[in-house]
């Protein structure tokens, strides 16, 4: 059942299916003869410097892979020097997390239908060292899950947030649906970006934006940066694979602000893939709950560190010794198709 609700997507899960067609319709144009003896996979995001443009996507109940939960995963990512995105959902309180070492971290939210809740949220995630807040949108509700609804999935508590009523004991089926119920607010709109804004100093990143239509919005909302994702193919079946709509957004927002991508990202060619079509950076999120439920944080830190030889390994043999070097020459798209 765990294993069905960390892999699944929605519907048909067609877009789960394309998130990763997407990727293998780019072809890649490797140059030669270039000095690619140092390689420096190094790179800056809102002005804190990471090894790798690799960071960890933020997913839910990570005591549902292994014990320890989000702090292993933390820990994990910390000792790569790369970021972690941490689940509003998560099964460990952020405080624990942020306590449980001192790496930079950033705040997954959801604006609740109590916006008393939301704004005492983002307050604690300040309070502990978070530095940025990222405000996921595709989810004014949930997406149909339908292995997840065949197996009854009961998702544990949520640390964060103990002001749910939502019966995690529930035996008649799977609690999924009165939990996102219970909490997304479907109002949400882009005025409540100024709303959240004003709550915090903390720069806000959007993460759902799929097209260049909003991501100009979002850059005139005034956020920090955009990630452009489908949620792992969890909510709207049939919405695009990010890699295939990630140079529409780029264009968009002109290098106002950065653009990162996740979903179906599985190897060090994807990563290189999606640097090549202007994404800053990419995160991962079944991998490394993977790598938790296989070895815990050892199993996340080796997903990342296998993940980094990959990137490394490709920018070597594309001709490519920094992640500056790597452009949009760098791929070829199969039949002119994203
Ligand atoms: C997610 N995702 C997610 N996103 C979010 O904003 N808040 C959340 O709590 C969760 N929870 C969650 C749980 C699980 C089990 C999965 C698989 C995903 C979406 C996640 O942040 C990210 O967008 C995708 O996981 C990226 O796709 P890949 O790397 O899993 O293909």
């Amino acid at each position: 059942m765990y294993y069905d609700y960390f892999k699944g997507g929605a519907e048909d899960q067609y877009s789960l299916d394309e998130n990763i067609k997407g990727f293998q319709r780019i072809m890649l144009r490797p140059r030669v003869l270039l000095d690619v003896k140092n390689i420096n996979m190094s790179t800056n995001l809102l002005g804190y410097d990471l090894h790798s443009p690799i960071i960890v996507a933020p997913t839910g109940s990570h005591k549902l892979a292994h014990p320890e939960g989000e702090i292993a995963t933390a820990r994990a990512a910390a000792s790569c020097n790369s970021i972690m995105v941490l689940s509003f959902s998560s099964t460990c309180t952020l405080e624990e997390v942020a306590s449980s070492c001192n790496a930079i971290r950033f705040f997954q939210l959801y604006v609740y239908r109590r916006r008393d809740v939301t704004e005492s949220i983002v307050k604690r995630a300040e309070r502990s060292g978070f530095k940025a807040i990222v405000l996921t949108v595709d989810t004014p509700r949930l997406g149909r899950r339908e292995a997840d609804i065949k197996n009854k999935m009961i998702i544990p508590k949520v640390a964060n947030y103990e002001l749910l009523s939502v019966d995690i004991n529930s035996k008649d089926g799977s609690n999924l649906e009165a939990f996102a119920d219970e909490t997304f607010d479907p109002s949400l709109s882009w005025k409540d970006i100024q709303w959240l804004k004003s709550i915090t100093a903390l720069p806000i990143l959007l993460k759902g934006v799929l097209t260049g239509e909003d991501a100009r919005k979002a850059v005139e909302a005034g956020v920090s940066g955009i990630i452009v994702s489908n949620h792992g193919a969890r909510q709207l079946d049939y919405s695009p694979a990010p890699i295939s709509v990630v140079e529409e957004v780029v264009q968009a927002v002109s290098e106002a602000i950065p653009v990162l991508l996740d979903g179906g990202v599985r190897r060090g060619t994807d990563v290189f893939k999606a640097l090549a079509l202007g994404a800053k950076a990419v995160m991962i999120g079944r991998p490394v709950v993977f790598g938790l439920a296989a070895q815990g944080g050892n199993g996340v830190r080796k997903v990342i560190e296998m993940l980094n030889g990959e990137l490394e390994l490709t920018m070597a043999l594309a001709g490519c010794s920094t992640v500056k070097e790597i452009t949009r020459s760098h791929v070829q798209t199969l039949g002119g198709r994203l």
